[in-house]
Protein backbone atom coordinates (compact mmCIF):
# COMPACT_ATOMS: atom_id res chain seq x y z
CA UNK A 1 0.00 0.00 0.00
CA UNK A 2 1.06 3.45 -1.07
CA UNK A 3 0.47 6.88 1.22
CA UNK A 4 0.96 9.91 0.00
CA UNK A 5 -0.48 13.53 1.17
CA UNK A 6 0.33 14.98 -2.17
CA UNK A 7 -1.91 15.73 -5.11
CA UNK A 8 1.13 15.45 -7.59
CA UNK A 9 2.50 12.82 -6.49
CA UNK A 10 -1.00 10.56 -5.75
CA UNK A 11 -1.48 11.84 -9.74
CA UNK A 12 1.80 10.41 -10.68
CA UNK A 13 1.20 7.32 -8.92
CA UNK A 14 -2.94 6.59 -10.28
CA UNK A 15 -1.28 6.93 -13.66
CA UNK A 16 -0.10 3.85 -12.88
CA UNK A 17 -2.89 2.10 -11.88
CA UNK A 18 -5.01 -0.01 -14.21
CA UNK A 19 -8.81 1.31 -14.37
CA UNK A 20 -11.02 0.53 -13.69
CA UNK A 21 -9.77 2.43 -10.48
CA UNK A 22 -12.47 2.46 -7.56
CA UNK A 23 -12.33 6.00 -4.77
CA UNK A 24 -13.76 5.65 -1.96
CA UNK A 25 -13.56 8.73 0.08
CA UNK A 26 -13.83 8.91 3.98
CA UNK A 27 -13.00 11.27 6.84
CA UNK A 28 -11.15 8.45 8.41
CA UNK A 29 -11.27 6.89 11.81
CA UNK A 30 -12.78 4.09 9.65
CA UNK A 31 -15.61 1.49 10.76
CA UNK A 32 -16.70 -1.70 9.11
CA UNK A 33 -19.10 0.53 7.08
CA UNK A 34 -15.66 1.84 5.41
CA UNK A 35 -14.25 -1.46 5.30
CA UNK A 36 -17.39 -2.73 3.72
CA UNK A 37 -17.08 0.16 0.82
CA UNK A 38 -13.01 -0.78 0.36
CA UNK A 39 -14.02 -4.50 -0.11
CA UNK A 40 -16.98 -3.70 -2.64
CA UNK A 41 -14.46 -1.14 -4.39
CA UNK A 42 -11.61 -4.20 -4.59
CA UNK A 43 -14.82 -6.68 -6.06
CA UNK A 44 -15.87 -4.31 -8.51
CA UNK A 45 -12.26 -2.08 -9.46
CA UNK A 46 -8.66 -3.24 -10.79
CA UNK A 47 -7.56 -1.05 -8.17
CA UNK A 48 -8.97 1.13 -4.93
CA UNK A 49 -7.83 4.23 -3.78
CA UNK A 50 -8.68 5.76 -0.26
CA UNK A 51 -9.12 8.98 0.82
CA UNK A 52 -8.58 9.94 4.49
CA UNK A 53 -9.30 13.50 4.64
CA UNK A 54 -11.41 15.47 7.68
CA UNK A 55 -12.75 18.26 5.25
CA UNK A 56 -13.26 21.64 7.35
CA UNK A 57 -15.43 23.04 4.91
CA UNK A 58 -18.08 20.77 5.57
CA UNK A 59 -17.96 21.77 9.33
CA UNK A 60 -20.10 24.95 10.78
CA UNK A 61 -17.97 27.37 12.90
CA UNK A 62 -20.54 25.42 15.90
CA UNK A 63 -19.21 22.36 14.70
CA UNK A 64 -16.59 19.54 15.76
CA UNK A 65 -14.22 19.66 13.23
CA UNK A 66 -11.62 19.61 15.78
CA UNK A 67 -12.72 17.17 17.91
CA UNK A 68 -13.96 15.53 15.89
CA UNK A 69 -12.73 11.40 16.55
CA UNK A 70 -9.40 10.65 14.60
CA UNK A 71 -6.60 8.03 14.23
CA UNK A 72 -4.54 7.56 11.60
CA UNK A 73 -2.62 4.88 12.43
CA UNK A 74 -5.08 2.57 12.96
CA UNK A 75 -6.85 3.79 10.21
CA UNK A 76 -3.67 2.53 8.29
CA UNK A 77 -3.06 -0.13 9.58
CA UNK A 78 -6.47 -1.27 8.66
CA UNK A 79 -6.29 -0.42 4.96
CA UNK A 80 -3.10 -1.96 4.74
CA UNK A 81 -5.13 -5.10 6.24
CA UNK A 82 -7.42 -4.75 3.76
CA UNK A 83 -4.81 -4.70 0.90
CA UNK A 84 -5.62 -0.70 -0.77
CA UNK A 85 -3.24 0.06 -2.95
CA UNK A 86 -3.24 3.81 -2.54
CA UNK A 87 -4.22 6.34 0.89
CA UNK A 88 -4.29 9.52 -0.28
CA UNK A 89 -4.13 11.48 3.30
CA UNK A 90 -3.64 15.47 2.23
CA UNK A 91 -3.34 18.32 4.66
CA UNK A 92 -5.72 20.93 4.76
CA UNK A 93 -3.37 23.32 2.83
CA UNK A 94 -2.82 20.67 0.37
CA UNK A 95 -6.20 21.01 -0.72
CA UNK A 96 -7.46 24.49 -0.31
CA UNK A 97 -5.12 27.59 -0.69
CA UNK A 98 -5.63 29.94 1.72
CA UNK A 99 -7.49 32.21 -0.92
CA UNK A 100 -9.62 29.31 -2.06
CA UNK A 101 -13.03 30.43 -3.24
CA UNK A 102 -14.31 28.10 -5.92
CA UNK A 103 -17.69 26.09 -4.24
CA UNK A 104 -19.88 23.56 -5.96
CA UNK A 105 -23.39 23.78 -5.27
CA UNK A 106 -25.94 21.58 -5.50
CA UNK A 107 -29.06 23.86 -5.02
CA UNK A 108 -32.51 22.05 -3.86
CA UNK A 109 -31.39 19.08 -2.84
CA UNK A 110 -28.74 20.32 -0.49
CA UNK A 111 -30.82 22.78 1.41
CA UNK A 112 -33.56 20.09 2.19
CA UNK A 113 -33.26 18.02 5.55
CA UNK A 114 -29.32 17.87 7.07
CA UNK A 115 -28.95 21.40 4.73
CA UNK A 116 -32.17 22.87 6.54
CA UNK A 117 -29.97 23.30 10.00
CA UNK A 118 -26.92 22.71 7.89
CA UNK A 119 -26.87 25.40 5.45
CA UNK A 120 -23.46 24.83 4.23
CA UNK A 121 -22.64 21.35 4.91
CA UNK A 122 -23.11 20.02 1.51
CA UNK A 123 -21.63 22.91 -0.21
CA UNK A 124 -18.81 21.85 1.33
CA UNK A 125 -18.92 18.13 0.31
CA UNK A 126 -19.72 18.60 -2.86
CA UNK A 127 -16.79 20.36 -3.26
CA UNK A 128 -14.14 18.18 -1.45
CA UNK A 129 -15.50 15.52 -3.52
CA UNK A 130 -15.29 17.26 -7.16
CA UNK A 131 -11.65 18.33 -5.84
CA UNK A 132 -11.07 14.12 -5.18
CA UNK A 133 -12.68 13.25 -8.13
CA UNK A 134 -10.38 15.85 -10.11
CA UNK A 135 -7.21 14.58 -8.25
CA UNK A 136 -8.00 10.84 -8.19
CA UNK A 137 -9.79 10.45 -11.32
CA UNK A 138 -11.96 7.13 -10.58
CA UNK A 139 -14.19 5.05 -12.51
CA UNK A 140 -16.07 4.28 -9.83
CA UNK A 141 -16.63 6.14 -6.51
CA UNK A 142 -18.18 4.49 -3.06
CA UNK A 143 -20.49 5.81 -0.65
CA UNK A 144 -22.56 4.63 1.93
CA UNK A 145 -26.63 4.73 2.25
CA UNK A 146 -26.54 5.84 5.67
CA UNK A 147 -25.92 9.52 4.52
CA UNK A 148 -28.70 9.62 1.50
CA UNK A 149 -29.25 13.16 0.83
CA UNK A 150 -25.43 13.03 0.41
CA UNK A 151 -25.64 10.21 -1.88
CA UNK A 152 -28.45 12.21 -3.73
CA UNK A 153 -26.41 15.71 -3.63
CA UNK A 154 -22.73 13.63 -5.23
CA UNK A 155 -25.22 12.02 -7.90
CA UNK A 156 -26.92 15.10 -9.12
CA UNK A 157 -23.38 16.65 -9.18
CA UNK A 158 -21.99 13.98 -10.90
CA UNK A 159 -24.83 14.13 -13.73
CA UNK A 160 -25.10 18.20 -13.87
CA UNK A 161 -21.09 18.52 -13.89
CA UNK A 162 -21.15 15.37 -16.61
CA UNK A 163 -17.91 13.35 -14.12
CA UNK A 164 -17.07 9.85 -16.12
CA UNK A 165 -17.61 8.46 -12.15
CA UNK A 166 -20.25 5.48 -11.38
CA UNK A 167 -21.33 6.11 -8.37
CA UNK A 168 -22.12 2.95 -6.14
CA UNK A 169 -24.27 2.98 -3.02
CA UNK A 170 -23.53 -0.03 -0.06
CA UNK A 171 -26.31 -0.49 2.48
CA UNK A 172 -25.83 0.83 5.71
CA UNK A 173 -23.54 -1.32 7.73
CA UNK A 174 -24.86 -1.20 11.25
CA UNK A 175 -24.56 -3.21 14.69
CA UNK A 176 -26.05 -6.10 16.22
CA UNK A 177 -28.47 -3.75 17.81
CA UNK A 178 -29.35 -1.93 14.86
CA UNK A 179 -27.43 1.28 15.82
CA UNK A 180 -26.32 2.44 12.02
CA UNK A 181 -22.21 2.44 12.43
CA UNK A 182 -20.59 5.69 12.36
CA UNK A 183 -17.52 7.78 13.38
CA UNK A 184 -19.88 9.92 15.64
CA UNK A 185 -21.14 6.85 18.15
CA UNK A 186 -17.56 7.24 19.30
CA UNK A 187 -19.15 10.45 21.34
CA UNK A 188 -21.54 8.51 22.95
CA UNK A 189 -21.68 7.65 26.51
CA UNK A 190 -22.25 3.61 27.39
CA UNK A 191 -26.03 4.61 28.29
CA UNK A 192 -26.31 7.33 25.64
CA UNK A 193 -25.23 4.22 23.23
CA UNK A 194 -27.61 1.90 25.15
CA UNK A 195 -30.21 4.58 23.54
CA UNK A 196 -29.32 4.92 20.36
CA UNK A 197 -31.21 2.07 18.72
CA UNK A 198 -34.52 4.05 19.29
CA UNK A 199 -33.49 5.63 15.62
CA UNK A 200 -33.39 1.74 14.22
CA UNK A 201 -36.60 1.24 16.62
CA UNK A 202 -38.42 3.85 14.64
CA UNK A 203 -37.46 3.24 11.01
CA UNK A 204 -38.41 -0.49 11.75
CA UNK A 205 -41.92 0.97 13.02
CA UNK A 206 -42.10 2.90 9.82
CA UNK A 207 -41.62 0.01 7.32
CA UNK A 208 -44.30 -2.41 9.68
CA UNK A 209 -46.54 0.04 9.30
CA UNK A 210 -45.85 0.40 5.37
CA UNK A 211 -45.99 -3.33 5.19
CA UNK A 212 -49.16 -3.69 6.68
CA UNK A 213 -50.41 -1.21 4.21
CA UNK A 214 -49.91 1.93 5.83
CA UNK A 215 -49.83 4.83 3.40
CA UNK A 216 -50.66 8.43 5.19
CA UNK A 217 -46.94 9.71 5.29
CA UNK A 218 -47.98 11.89 8.42
CA UNK A 219 -49.50 8.68 10.49
CA UNK A 220 -46.25 7.19 9.98
CA UNK A 221 -44.28 10.14 11.02
CA UNK A 222 -46.61 10.73 13.99
CA UNK A 223 -45.64 6.87 15.33
CA UNK A 224 -42.16 7.47 14.27
CA UNK A 225 -42.17 10.86 16.64
CA UNK A 226 -43.54 8.91 19.85
CA UNK A 227 -41.39 5.93 19.32
CA UNK A 228 -38.15 8.49 19.89
CA UNK A 229 -39.94 10.71 22.05
CA UNK A 230 -40.48 7.87 24.64
CA UNK A 231 -36.43 7.35 24.91
CA UNK A 232 -35.86 9.82 27.38
CA UNK A 233 -31.72 10.39 26.46
CA UNK A 234 -33.33 10.88 22.53
CA UNK A 235 -34.51 14.56 21.44
CA UNK A 236 -35.63 14.53 18.01
CA UNK A 237 -34.28 17.30 15.40
CA UNK A 238 -36.34 15.64 12.69
CA UNK A 239 -38.55 12.79 10.77
CA UNK A 240 -39.09 13.04 7.41
CA UNK A 241 -40.95 11.40 4.51
CA UNK A 242 -40.07 12.25 1.21
CA UNK A 243 -39.81 11.65 -2.20
CA UNK A 244 -36.71 9.63 -2.59
CA UNK A 245 -35.37 11.04 -5.75
CA UNK A 246 -36.46 15.17 -4.99
CA UNK A 247 -36.57 15.19 -1.47
CA UNK A 248 -39.77 16.97 -1.33
CA UNK A 249 -41.95 16.16 1.61
CA UNK A 250 -45.28 13.94 0.50
CA UNK A 251 -48.52 13.12 2.07
CA UNK A 252 -48.86 9.80 0.47
CA UNK A 253 -46.41 7.39 -0.17
CA UNK A 254 -47.22 6.73 -3.60
CA UNK A 255 -44.24 6.28 -5.06
CA UNK A 256 -40.43 5.42 -3.57
CA UNK A 257 -40.09 7.65 -0.10
CA UNK A 258 -37.08 8.26 1.60
CA UNK A 259 -37.39 8.10 5.40
CA UNK A 260 -35.18 9.75 7.46
CA UNK A 261 -34.42 11.04 10.67
CA UNK A 262 -32.22 12.99 12.86
CA UNK A 263 -31.98 12.68 16.69
CA UNK A 264 -29.85 14.33 19.21
CA UNK A 265 -28.47 11.79 21.96
CA UNK A 266 -26.87 13.85 24.57
CA UNK A 267 -24.42 16.05 22.47
CA UNK A 268 -24.52 13.70 19.41
CA UNK A 269 -26.31 14.17 16.63
CA UNK A 270 -27.26 10.69 15.17
CA UNK A 271 -29.25 10.51 11.62
CA UNK A 272 -30.57 6.95 10.11
CA UNK A 273 -32.60 6.62 7.44
CA UNK A 274 -34.69 3.78 5.31
CA UNK A 275 -36.04 3.56 1.95
CA UNK A 276 -39.65 2.31 1.36
CA UNK A 277 -41.02 0.37 -0.06
CA UNK A 278 -38.38 -1.57 1.63
CA UNK A 279 -35.13 -3.46 -0.17
CA UNK A 280 -35.53 -0.76 -3.06
CA UNK A 281 -32.43 0.46 -3.98
CA UNK A 282 -31.77 4.29 -3.37
CA UNK A 283 -30.82 5.38 -6.41
CA UNK A 284 -32.44 3.95 -9.54
CA UNK A 285 -29.98 3.16 -12.45
CA UNK A 286 -27.12 5.53 -10.98
CA UNK A 287 -24.89 7.95 -12.66
CA UNK A 288 -23.53 6.42 -15.71
CA UNK A 289 -20.02 5.13 -15.92
CA UNK A 290 -18.37 6.72 -18.96
O1 LIG B 1 -19.10 10.85 4.20
C1 LIG B 1 -18.00 11.37 4.51
O2 LIG B 1 -17.20 10.80 5.26
C2 LIG B 1 -17.65 12.74 3.94
O3 LIG B 1 -18.78 13.55 3.84
C3 LIG B 1 -16.90 12.65 2.60
C4 LIG B 1 -17.78 12.06 1.52
C5 LIG B 1 -15.64 11.81 2.74
C6 LIG B 1 -16.49 14.05 2.14
O4 LIG B 1 -15.64 14.66 3.05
Amino acid sequence: MIVTQYVSELRRLRSELSPPVGLVPTMGFLHEGHLALVRQSQEECAATVVSLFVNPTQFAPTEDLTNYPRDAERDMRLLEEAGVDLVFAPQAEEMYANDHETWVMVDRLARRLEGATRPTHFQGVATVVAALFHIVEPQRAYFGQKDAQQVLVIDRMIRDLHFPVELRVADTVREPDGVAMSSRNTYLSPDERQAAPVLRRSLDLAERLWQDGGRDAEQIRKAMVEAIEAEPLARLDYVSITDARTLDEIHMIDRKALVSLAVRIGRTRLIDNAVLPPGEPLLTGGSPCS
